[in-house]
């Protein structure tokens, strides 16, 4: 155990647990993020005490001073995990020290103080343990969890807090998607941009998704569900979508992803699916690729998949790139053979239907 990690965590049990239909009938139709399950983990941090404090209590409304820092200033980060029930009746999530890793990372670019890794990983499993009846069993359902860190501080000065708090809620969720794995168009916005260089777009904030919801009630105007961001300095290169890695799939069988930057969140799906594809012998390129090349590739049929990729949605299939000015691609396109055959390894791994070579699943009930 790290030095400043807490020795236990105080768990106090609602008084009011959700009855089994009540959640029965939530798992029919959970959607994403629109339920949550009994309890929630907290735990603080002050510059003086470290973090202290760690307890596992009722799903409750925080109480914040309207002076908090992070109502004023979005110091907050946060990650996105989900946590899998097995044939067996086990629990698992998959890669929770990558996770980790990159909450540090958030955190560090954020002013924040860093949590450490095996605390990250004990909050997730004191949650789970205790609301293992929150993890549903239907097919690619789970329990989404949702650690973050806020700055809790009452101060309106602008300086990284000395006070925080970190949590961890579950929401039940079915597929991210509900018209399910068929090819969706994808709105460019060509001229706001997510992330600039030396920025926070490399960092899970809340900052970098506000910036995405104009761009993205754009898109939804105009009949795509998602956005995707051009590079801020040429605007003409790919970089990744409001919450998810882009990969394009050529007709040898290579992939291409823009290549990680101070402006792309490295995702553990998107570092998942480069290793399970280069593992089957398929090159992968990770470089810039322009707007251009794509449009070039569609026409051509150089380019022959489009598809997007984050642990909410997983992978899913892209049918066209649009804007004011332009439609690349095919509305009518069906999901190609790669993508969903990346989509099926992951959903085997994470479900636990084949071997976990590389050791990316961890038990957590
Ligand atoms: C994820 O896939 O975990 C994301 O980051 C999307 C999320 C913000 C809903």
């Amino acid at each position: 155990m790290q030095p400043n990690t807490p020795a236990a965590f105080v768990h106090t049990r609602t008084t009011h647990p959700t009855a089994k239909a009540a959640r029965e009938a939530v798992f029919a139709n959970p959607g994403f993020g629109k339920y949550y399950s009994d309890h929630m983990v907290a735990i603080d941090w002050d510059a003086e005490h470290d973090w202290h404090g760690a307890r596992v209590t009722p799903y409750a409304p925080l109480t914040l001073d309207p002076a908090s820092l992070v109502l004023h200033y979005a110091q907050a980060v946060f990650e996105g995990l989900k946590a899998y029930r097995h044939a067996d009746g086990s629990i698992w999530t998959f890669r929770p020290k990558v996770n980790a890793q990159r909450f540090s990372h958030s955190a560090e670019r954020l002013g924040l103080p860093e949590l450490p890794h095996d605390l990250f990983i004990q909050s997730l499993k004191e949650l789970v343990q205790l609301d293992c009846d929150w993890v549903p069993s239907a097919v690619e359902s789970s329990l989404y969890l949702r650690p973050f860190m806020i700055a809790n501080e009452n101060s309106l000065s602008v300086r990284g807090a000395d006070q925080v708090a970190y949590y961890v809620i579950g929401s039940p969720a079915g597929p991210y998607f509900s018209s399910g794995v068929t090819p969706v168009p994808i709105w460019v916005s060509t001229q706001r941009t997510r992330a600039a260089r030396g920025g926070t777009g490399y960092a899970k904030c809340a900052g970098n998704y506000a910036g995405s919801l104009a761009p993205l009630k754009e898109a939804r105007k105009n009949g795509c569900p998602q956005v995707l961001f051009l590079d801020s300095e040429h605007g003409q290169y790919l970089e990744e979508l409001g919450g998810m890695n882009i990969f394009v799939v050529q007709k040898d069988g290579s992939l291409i992803t823009p290549a990680l930057s101070d402006s792309i969140l490295p995702g553990v799906t998107r570092a998942s699916v480069i290793e399970l594809a280069r593992s089957e012998g398929r090159t992968v390129h990770e470089r810039p690729i322009s707007l251009t090349e794509v449009r070039d590739g569609l026409a051509s049929k150089q380019i022959t998949e489009l598809f997007a990729c984050g642990t909410a949605a997983l992978i899913f299939p892209i049918s066209a790139l649009k804007s004011e000015e332009f439609s690349y691609g095919n509305d009518s396109a069906v999901a190609g053979p790669v993508t969903l055959a990346l989509r099926q390894q992951l959903l085997d791994i994470q479900y636990g239907r084949t071997a976990d070579t590389r050791n990316w699943m961890l038990r957590l009930a």
